[in-house]
């Protein structure tokens, strides 16, 4: 019999095929079984009678654990009522392993429990939704910059110097030198700029948050764009470009994984291009009027982003927030010299940021003494000096934070959910 995937179901009614799967839910009917099974690119109901398979395989089939694994043989029917609008009449079962006692049923649990068991939760129909908007995520991003001539450069892992300040580096031993993992791609970027002209890489960055919250994870992956040339306004259509892009994909491709989600889709068909755009001082003045004793000067943090965020009904950009707050390599407003030229674009409902980015320092006098200013070692940033030295140009680039889109893209509350194998300050494991 032929062998079909569950995504190609339709093509097969009115014949006998052969799918290779696993019990996601059982119940018995009277002398009947139904079973619904999971390929990982759908998942159908089986009817299992003695007519069709016989005494001693309907016994079985009655004794089958949650999760077993199974390769069923039948007839495929199409049924308006059944999810998918097709079922399939069993003429064979044969079961690969009986699975008994699968820890997660199909009632609630707690979330500590499912993290635990985060290695089988990815079974479950919303977090394979989650991890499959995920999969078209990283393929929208990346179509989006290579449709647009960028290089992908990868950038490396392991680093000798703090990008984002040393207050969240993870270290480690690296044959008798001090060894970082990498919190940005962005300084390898800025090489890579003088020689490709518009490149990103995208990849695993790593945080020392030594806080608990909802949006922050230790691990975390980022596509950071960088582009010699361009200023801080280039970028931000480049980002508002990018996000909408990104949003329309994922309508126009996951649209059956938003249901499950339960996703309020029309919050998402508003993602489009241009998004508001706001200074950082607006930005304070909004937080005073909604009633937060808020003090100019200060970086926003979860909430205050909340505030801003629910107040738009796009993502909104928010530039040019002062220069103390931010990190080291950023330029200088020549409009006011207490303000950096960066954005953060916050993404709507609540959700807070999912992009930071800036016009990069491109003067070497300037950076020598901010690289002083924030106490950094001089020698491990020699090389990303040369930039200046050789061939500086006006340049400017951004990172966007996967998980933190996943998470707003598929309505789910906290991070964790938005990368299959969550990295916590209390969770190595899985
Ligand atoms: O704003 P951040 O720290 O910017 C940078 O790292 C720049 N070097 C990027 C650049 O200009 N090339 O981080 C960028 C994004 C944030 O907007 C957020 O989406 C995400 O990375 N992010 C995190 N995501 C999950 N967990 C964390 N702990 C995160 N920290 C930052
Ligand atoms: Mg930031």
């Amino acid at each position: 019999m032929r062998q079909v995937y569950l995504s190609q179901i339709a093509e097969y009614e009115g014949q006998g095929v052969t799918i290779k799967g696993w019990l996601q839910n059982r119940r018995a009917v009277g002398k009947l079984q139904f079973l619904m099974v999971r390929d990982g690119t759908g998942v159908i109901q089986v009817v299992v009678s003695e007519a069709e398979v016989g005494k001693d395989v309907l016994e079985i089939v009655d004794h089958l654990g949650q999760e077993s694994s199974l390769i069923v043989t039948g007839t495929v029917r199409g049924d308006r009522r059944a999810p998918g609008g097709f079922e399939m009449t069993a003429t064979g079962v044969e079961v690969i392993q009986n699975a008994q006692g699968y820890p997660i049923t199909p009632k609630e649990h707690k979330s500590p429990f499912l993290l635990d068991h985060r290695h089988l939760w990815l079974r479950s129909s919303k977090q394979r939704a989650i991890l499959k908007i995920r999969a078209e995520v990283i393929r929208a991003l990346r179509d989006f910059f290579d449709s647009r001539e960028f290089t992908l450069l990868d950038a490396p892992i392991l680093s000798g110097a703090a990008c984002e300040g040393t207050s969240t580096l993870f270290g480690t031993e690296y044959f008798g030198e001090k060894a970082y993992l990498t919190q940005s791609g962005q300084l390898y970027q800025e090489a890579g700029i003088m020689a490709f002209g518009k490149v990103y890489c995208f990849g695993p960055t790593f945080r020392a948050e030594k806080s608990k919250t909802r949006r922050h994870l230790t691990e975390f992956w980022m596509l950071e764009p960088e582009v010699a040339y361009a200023d801080l306004d280039d970028i931000m259509v480049l980002a508002e470009e990018m996000v909408a892009a990104v949003v329309s994909r994922v309508l126009e491709t996951r649209r059956q994984d938003l249901d499950i989600l339960g996703r309020d889709t029309a919050a998402l068909e508003r993602v489009t291009a241009p998004f508001p755009r706001i200074t950082y001082t607006e930005a304070v003045e909004r937080l005073r009027a909604a009633g937060h004793d808020f003090e100019w000067g200060r970086d926003f943090g979860g909430d205050e982003e909340t505030v801003l965020a629910s107040q738009f009904e796009k993502p909104v950009m928010v530039h040019r927030y002062p220069l103390e707050c931010k990190a080291f390599y950023m330029t200088q407003d020549p409009e006011d010299e207490r303000l950096a030229l960066c954005v953060d674009v916050l993404a709507p409902e609540g959700y807070g940021e999912i992009i930071g980015g800036s016009q990069r320092l491109d003067d070497l006098a300037t950076l020598e003494d901010r690289i002083a200013k924030h106490d950094l070692p001089k020698e491990a940033f020699e090389w990303y000096l040369d930039l200046r030295r050789y061939g500086t140009v006006p340049h400017s680039g951004y990172g966007i934070g996967l998980e933190r889109t996943v998470a707003w893209i598929c309505g789910i509350k906290h991070l964790r959910e938005a990368i299959p194998f969550p990295r916590l300050i209390n969770r190595l494991y899985p």
